[in-house]
Protein backbone atom coordinates (compact mmCIF):
# COMPACT_ATOMS: atom_id res chain seq x y z
CA UNK A 1 0.00 0.00 0.00
CA UNK A 2 1.63 3.74 -0.91
CA UNK A 3 1.48 6.36 1.95
CA UNK A 4 0.74 9.50 1.95
CA UNK A 5 2.53 11.75 4.41
CA UNK A 6 1.44 14.79 6.36
CA UNK A 7 4.05 16.48 8.59
CA UNK A 8 2.42 18.72 11.57
CA UNK A 9 4.34 20.99 13.54
CA UNK A 10 2.42 21.40 16.86
CA UNK A 11 -1.03 19.20 17.38
CA UNK A 12 -3.29 18.11 20.35
CA UNK A 13 -2.83 15.19 19.62
CA UNK A 14 -1.90 13.17 16.16
CA UNK A 15 -5.12 10.79 17.10
CA UNK A 16 -7.49 14.05 17.12
CA UNK A 17 -6.35 15.57 14.20
CA UNK A 18 -6.76 12.14 11.99
CA UNK A 19 -10.17 12.11 13.25
CA UNK A 20 -11.18 15.57 12.52
CA UNK A 21 -9.46 15.43 8.82
CA UNK A 22 -10.42 11.64 8.41
CA UNK A 23 -12.74 13.13 5.19
CA UNK A 24 -9.67 14.76 3.48
CA UNK A 25 -7.56 11.09 3.37
CA UNK A 26 -7.31 8.89 0.07
CA UNK A 27 -9.34 5.65 1.45
CA UNK A 28 -6.82 3.77 -0.64
CA UNK A 29 -3.77 4.82 0.94
CA UNK A 30 -2.02 4.50 4.12
CA UNK A 31 -2.16 8.01 5.82
CA UNK A 32 1.01 8.71 7.86
CA UNK A 33 0.17 11.94 9.98
CA UNK A 34 3.26 12.77 12.05
CA UNK A 35 3.80 15.29 14.59
CA UNK A 36 7.22 17.19 16.06
CA UNK A 37 5.40 17.92 19.13
CA UNK A 38 1.82 16.85 21.02
CA UNK A 39 0.42 19.28 23.45
CA UNK A 40 -2.05 16.85 24.77
CA UNK A 41 -0.85 13.30 23.48
CA UNK A 42 -2.79 10.30 24.17
CA UNK A 43 -1.83 6.94 25.66
CA UNK A 44 -3.88 4.26 26.46
CA UNK A 45 -6.82 4.04 29.23
CA UNK A 46 -6.79 7.72 28.80
CA UNK A 47 -3.08 8.16 30.24
CA UNK A 48 -1.04 11.10 28.69
CA UNK A 49 1.80 10.63 26.47
CA UNK A 50 4.30 13.04 26.60
CA UNK A 51 6.43 14.22 23.14
CA UNK A 52 8.92 16.84 23.90
CA UNK A 53 9.89 19.13 21.44
CA UNK A 54 11.03 17.39 17.92
CA UNK A 55 13.31 14.73 19.96
CA UNK A 56 10.85 11.50 19.10
CA UNK A 57 8.35 9.86 17.02
CA UNK A 58 4.91 10.96 17.19
CA UNK A 59 2.78 9.30 14.70
CA UNK A 60 -0.80 8.14 13.45
CA UNK A 61 -0.89 5.87 10.80
CA UNK A 62 -4.70 5.76 9.53
CA UNK A 63 -6.14 3.05 6.80
CA UNK A 64 -9.20 1.42 5.99
CA UNK A 65 -9.59 -2.59 6.70
CA UNK A 66 -12.40 -4.40 5.65
CA UNK A 67 -14.56 -5.03 8.91
CA UNK A 68 -15.08 -8.46 8.75
CA UNK A 69 -11.24 -8.92 8.50
CA UNK A 70 -11.12 -7.32 12.05
CA UNK A 71 -9.06 -7.68 15.14
CA UNK A 72 -8.72 -5.16 17.41
CA UNK A 73 -6.23 -5.65 19.40
CA UNK A 74 -3.72 -8.30 16.77
CA UNK A 75 -3.39 -4.58 14.20
CA UNK A 76 -1.58 -2.88 17.11
CA UNK A 77 0.71 -6.40 17.40
CA UNK A 78 1.10 -6.10 13.71
CA UNK A 79 3.10 -2.61 14.22
CA UNK A 80 4.53 -3.46 17.10
CA UNK A 81 6.10 -6.48 15.39
CA UNK A 82 6.99 -4.19 12.56
CA UNK A 83 8.95 -1.97 14.70
CA UNK A 84 10.79 -4.55 16.80
CA UNK A 85 11.74 -5.75 13.19
CA UNK A 86 13.43 -2.43 12.37
CA UNK A 87 15.03 -2.31 15.48
CA UNK A 88 16.31 -5.56 15.32
CA UNK A 89 17.95 -4.85 12.25
CA UNK A 90 19.51 -2.02 13.83
CA UNK A 91 21.22 -4.77 15.93
CA UNK A 92 18.69 -4.36 18.90
CA UNK A 93 16.98 -6.90 20.87
CA UNK A 94 13.66 -5.78 21.55
CA UNK A 95 10.56 -7.54 23.31
CA UNK A 96 6.89 -6.81 23.58
CA UNK A 97 4.78 -6.25 26.41
CA UNK A 98 1.79 -7.35 26.00
CA UNK A 99 -0.40 -5.97 24.41
CA UNK A 100 1.96 -4.19 22.06
CA UNK A 101 4.43 -2.14 24.63
CA UNK A 102 7.95 -2.39 22.14
CA UNK A 103 10.96 -2.59 25.01
CA UNK A 104 14.06 -2.21 25.53
CA UNK A 105 16.32 -3.49 28.37
CA UNK A 106 13.00 -3.96 30.74
CA UNK A 107 12.10 -0.28 29.39
CA UNK A 108 9.45 0.69 27.55
CA UNK A 109 10.11 2.28 23.93
CA UNK A 110 7.38 3.29 22.24
CA UNK A 111 3.48 2.92 22.68
CA UNK A 112 0.66 1.80 20.12
CA UNK A 113 -2.80 3.01 20.34
CA UNK A 114 -5.45 1.57 18.49
CA UNK A 115 -8.55 3.63 17.54
CA UNK A 116 -11.65 2.00 15.33
CA UNK A 117 -14.60 3.44 13.96
CA UNK A 118 -16.61 0.91 12.28
CA UNK A 119 -19.40 1.78 9.52
CA UNK A 120 -20.73 -0.70 7.03
CA UNK A 121 -18.38 -2.84 4.47
CA UNK A 122 -14.98 -0.87 6.03
CA UNK A 123 -13.62 0.14 9.40
CA UNK A 124 -11.57 3.30 9.49
CA UNK A 125 -8.22 2.66 11.40
CA UNK A 126 -6.38 4.93 13.71
CA UNK A 127 -2.95 3.54 15.02
CA UNK A 128 -0.69 5.61 16.94
CA UNK A 129 2.66 5.29 17.80
CA UNK A 130 4.81 7.11 19.97
CA UNK A 131 8.72 5.94 19.76
CA UNK A 132 10.95 7.84 22.11
CA UNK A 133 14.20 8.07 19.91
CA UNK A 134 15.90 11.05 20.89
CA UNK A 135 14.48 11.82 24.39
CA UNK A 136 17.49 12.27 26.93
CA UNK A 137 17.57 11.51 30.64
CA UNK A 138 15.92 14.23 31.98
CA UNK A 139 12.56 13.91 30.11
CA UNK A 140 12.56 10.41 30.44
CA UNK A 141 12.67 10.57 34.19
CA UNK A 142 9.16 12.29 34.13
CA UNK A 143 7.42 9.35 32.38
CA UNK A 144 5.37 7.70 35.28
CA UNK A 145 6.52 4.46 34.26
CA UNK A 146 10.46 2.62 33.17
CA UNK A 147 11.25 4.09 29.99
CA UNK A 148 13.96 4.78 27.58
CA UNK A 149 15.20 6.19 24.02
CA UNK A 150 16.92 4.66 21.64
CA UNK A 151 19.74 7.54 22.44
CA UNK A 152 19.82 6.64 25.45
CA UNK A 153 20.30 3.30 24.66
CA UNK A 154 22.87 3.24 22.02
CA UNK A 155 24.51 6.38 22.94
CA UNK A 156 24.17 8.08 19.57
CA UNK A 157 21.29 10.73 17.90
CA UNK A 158 19.40 8.61 15.73
CA UNK A 159 17.59 9.75 12.19
CA UNK A 160 13.97 10.17 12.67
CA UNK A 161 13.15 10.20 9.23
CA UNK A 162 14.91 7.16 8.22
CA UNK A 163 13.58 5.15 11.56
CA UNK A 164 10.16 5.88 10.29
CA UNK A 165 10.98 5.83 6.47
CA UNK A 166 12.13 2.10 7.67
CA UNK A 167 9.05 1.25 9.61
CA UNK A 168 6.53 2.66 6.60
CA UNK A 169 8.23 -0.37 4.37
CA UNK A 170 7.88 -2.99 6.88
CA UNK A 171 4.43 -2.14 8.51
CA UNK A 172 3.26 -1.82 4.84
CA UNK A 173 4.32 -5.10 4.07
CA UNK A 174 3.29 -6.71 7.19
CA UNK A 175 -0.30 -4.97 6.66
CA UNK A 176 -1.12 -6.50 3.30
CA UNK A 177 0.08 -9.76 4.77
CA UNK A 178 -2.15 -9.38 7.57
CA UNK A 179 -5.18 -8.11 5.39
CA UNK A 180 -4.65 -11.45 3.17
CA UNK A 181 -4.47 -13.69 5.99
CA UNK A 182 -5.25 -12.32 9.29
CA UNK A 183 -2.76 -12.85 12.48
CA UNK A 184 -1.53 -16.62 11.61
CA UNK A 185 1.53 -15.65 9.96
CA UNK A 186 2.56 -13.20 12.91
CA UNK A 187 1.54 -15.37 16.23
CA UNK A 188 4.86 -17.25 16.35
CA UNK A 189 7.20 -14.49 16.00
CA UNK A 190 4.93 -12.59 18.13
CA UNK A 191 4.94 -15.05 21.11
CA UNK A 192 8.75 -15.55 20.71
CA UNK A 193 9.49 -11.60 21.55
CA UNK A 194 7.01 -11.81 24.50
CA UNK A 195 8.27 -10.62 28.04
CA UNK A 196 7.54 -11.81 30.93
CA UNK A 197 6.40 -15.34 28.80
CA UNK A 198 5.85 -17.97 31.95
CA UNK A 199 6.04 -15.51 35.06
CA UNK A 200 4.13 -14.54 37.10
CA UNK A 201 2.28 -10.87 36.21
CA UNK A 202 0.04 -8.53 37.92
CA UNK A 203 -2.74 -8.15 35.16
CA UNK A 204 -5.27 -5.27 34.78
CA UNK A 205 -8.22 -5.49 32.30
CA UNK A 206 -9.69 -2.08 32.73
CA UNK A 207 -11.90 -3.08 35.65
CA UNK A 208 -10.14 -5.16 38.06
CA UNK A 209 -6.76 -6.99 38.85
CA UNK A 210 -5.54 -10.77 38.33
CA UNK A 211 -2.54 -12.20 39.51
CA UNK A 212 -1.31 -15.28 37.32
CA UNK A 213 1.55 -16.86 34.90
CA UNK A 214 1.37 -14.97 31.61
CA UNK A 215 0.70 -18.76 30.00
CA UNK A 216 0.79 -17.56 26.08
CA UNK A 217 -1.36 -15.95 23.57
CA UNK A 218 -3.85 -16.99 21.40
CA UNK A 219 -3.95 -17.18 17.97
CA UNK A 220 -5.96 -14.02 17.90
CA UNK A 221 -3.55 -11.98 19.89
CA UNK A 222 -5.08 -12.32 22.83
CA UNK A 223 -3.54 -13.36 26.41
CA UNK A 224 -3.82 -16.58 28.01
CA UNK A 225 -3.33 -16.21 31.99
CA UNK A 226 -3.24 -19.12 33.83
CA UNK A 227 -4.66 -18.79 37.14
CA UNK A 228 -3.98 -20.39 40.80
CA UNK A 229 -7.34 -21.79 40.41
CA UNK A 230 -5.66 -23.48 37.20
CA UNK A 231 -8.34 -21.54 35.45
CA UNK A 232 -7.13 -20.12 31.74
CA UNK A 233 -8.36 -16.21 31.58
CA UNK A 234 -8.30 -15.18 28.02
CA UNK A 235 -7.93 -11.10 27.14
CA UNK A 236 -8.51 -8.91 24.81
CA UNK A 237 -7.62 -5.59 26.08
CA UNK A 238 -5.72 -4.58 29.40
CA UNK A 239 -2.15 -3.90 31.24
CA UNK A 240 0.36 -5.84 32.70
CA UNK A 241 0.81 -3.70 35.30
CA UNK A 242 3.78 -5.90 37.92
CA UNK A 243 5.73 -8.59 37.21
C1 LIG B 1 0.45 3.93 25.14
O1 LIG B 1 1.47 3.27 25.28
O2 LIG B 1 -0.30 4.17 26.09
C2 LIG B 1 0.10 4.43 23.76
C3 LIG B 1 0.85 5.66 23.39
C4 LIG B 1 0.49 6.18 22.02
C5 LIG B 1 1.12 7.52 21.74
C6 LIG B 1 0.96 7.95 20.32
S1 LIG B 1 1.95 9.35 19.91
C7 LIG B 1 1.12 9.53 18.40
C8 LIG B 1 -0.35 9.23 18.67
N1 LIG B 1 -1.03 10.43 19.08
C9 LIG B 1 -1.46 10.35 20.34
O3 LIG B 1 -2.04 11.26 20.96
N2 LIG B 1 -1.13 9.16 20.86
C10 LIG B 1 -0.47 8.33 19.89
Amino acid sequence: MEFDDIFLKTVDSTQEWAKKNVAKFDKSKITCISAETQTKGKGRFNREWLSPEGDNLNITFYFQLDSKCLHLVSIAHILALSLAKVLRDNNLDPKIKWPNDVMLDDKKLAGMLCEIQTKNEFADIFLGIGINVNADEKFLSKIDQKATSLKVETKRDWDKQKLLDDLKIVFSNNLKLFNEKGFEPFYEKFENLLLYKGEKITFFDGQKEYKGILHSISSEGKLNLYMPTKEMLTFAAGDIISK
